[in-house]
């Protein structure tokens, strides 16, 4: 069977580092063609990464027109998500979409259309779902192993200062234009995991957010978000990018069940006759082992892992983990999360699309 073509649209760190590395290990596809307003970059990122024979195309149209690319990975800046996803779509290429899916409502319920319209795969790129321990404790969870939740949180706590300013690894996500929004940047990670867990919508949220530990950033900078599910748990998201310290949380995931915790990575529960709280199980331990198949890249690593189920989904093997309907509940509550810290007010989630 011949390979499936690939397009990159956005040659920045985490094409090169996660979708380009990724697509490499997986002989099902080929890199064809790579598109990035800066086109030094994207040469020498290509260089670097050893696929120096692609096309370098010097607008999205003209990769997007080429009949040897089946499907792109789009790695813009997160404000242009929306718009390259939409273009993809309409070209007839199936399209791994990096996190956040949109920052905006409107561009999310445009991508639903448009996948319905064209049945075409949509994968969100929702990195954490690729995880093997966060697949376990999700599992556990959804196994019973801690009861059913009646709270959950999630944390992206984060010191950005090395990708922040003009002169930092990643200078668009604070260009005044369009500043990236930690709450949908980093926030969508957390988001996308509660509601992973708990299988669950997120019903209305009530936000704060301050601009005190970045002043780089030209926006809020911190968000505290307090939420309540479809199925009745409650919950507590915090986005943040002033970091200076380590984040004493639970991380990704804390889940508060009727019959144990999941904590730090560790399921606890209550031992009645040593009259003691016991670690039942550790996911840290039980995957301490495992390696991703990209490694060394400066985020995340389950690059190829999530490369390789894109193709799966493409080759009909597969259904996408985060479907463009649930990417776009997760834009759906941050974006109303946004609001809330701006109008003080609590924001019913519109889960419609
Ligand atoms: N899943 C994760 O864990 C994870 C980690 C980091 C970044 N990301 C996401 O990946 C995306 C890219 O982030 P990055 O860290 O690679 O940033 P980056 O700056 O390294 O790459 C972005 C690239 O987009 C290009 N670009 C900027 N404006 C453009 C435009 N108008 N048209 C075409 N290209 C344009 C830049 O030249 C740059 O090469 C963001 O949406 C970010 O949120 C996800």
């Amino acid at each position: 069977m011949s390979q499936i073509g690939i397009g990159i649209i956005g040659g920045g760190g985490i094409a090169a580092e996660g979708h380009i590395s990724g697509y490499l290990t997986d002989p099902r596809c080929k890199v064809v063609a790579l598109w990035d307003m800066d086109d030094a970059k994207v040469r020498e990122q290509a260089q670097r990464l050893g696929v120096a024979d692609v096309v370098f195309c010097t607008s999205l149209e003209e990769l997007l027109s080429r009949d040897d690319i089946q499907a792109v990975s789009v790695c813009t800046p997160d404000h242009l998500h929306g718009e390259h996803a939409h273009a993809a779509l309409r070209a007839g290429k199936h399209v791994l979409c990096e996190k956040p899916m949109t920052t905006t409502r409107e561009d999310a319920a445009r991508l639903v259309q448009d996948v319905r319209d064209t049945g075409l795969v949509f994968l969100v790129g929702q990195i954490v779902h690729h995880q093997p321990d966060y697949q376990a404790m999700v599992a556990a969870y959804q196994a019973g192993e801690i009861g059913e939740a009646w709270l959950a949180e999630s944390d992206y706590i984060s010191d950005m200062r090395r990708y922040y300013g003009p002169d930092g690894q990643t200078p668009w996500r604070t260009d005044q234009r369009a500043p990236q929004d930690i709450l949908l940047g980093g926030g969508s990670h957390s988001m996308g995991v509660m509601m992973w867990a708990l299988g669950s919508k997120v019903k209305q949220v009530f936000a704060y957010a301050n601009h005190k530990a970045e002043p780089t950033l030209p926006i809020n900078d911190c968000y505290l978000v307090a939420l309540t599910f479809e199925n009745g748990t409650i919950g507590k998201l915090i986005a943040a990018s002033g970091n200076r310290g380590a984040a004493p949380t639970g991380g990704r995931l804390v889940l508060y069940g009727t019959k144990g915790t999941l904590w730090g990575s560790k399921i606890y529960r209550n031992n009645s006759e040593l009259k003691q709280t016991e670690v039942v199980r550790d996911f840290k331990e039980e995957f301490k082992e495992h390696k991703p198949i990209v490694q060394g890249t400066r985020q995340v690593q389950h690059w190829a892992e999530q490369c390789t189920h894109f193709l799966d989904c493409i080759e009909g093997k597969a259904r996408p983990v985060t479907s463009v309907e649930e990417g776009a509940r997760i834009i759906a509550a941050l974006c109303a999360a946004i609001e809330s810290a701006h109008t003080g007010k609590p924001v019913d989630v519109d889960n419609e699309f």
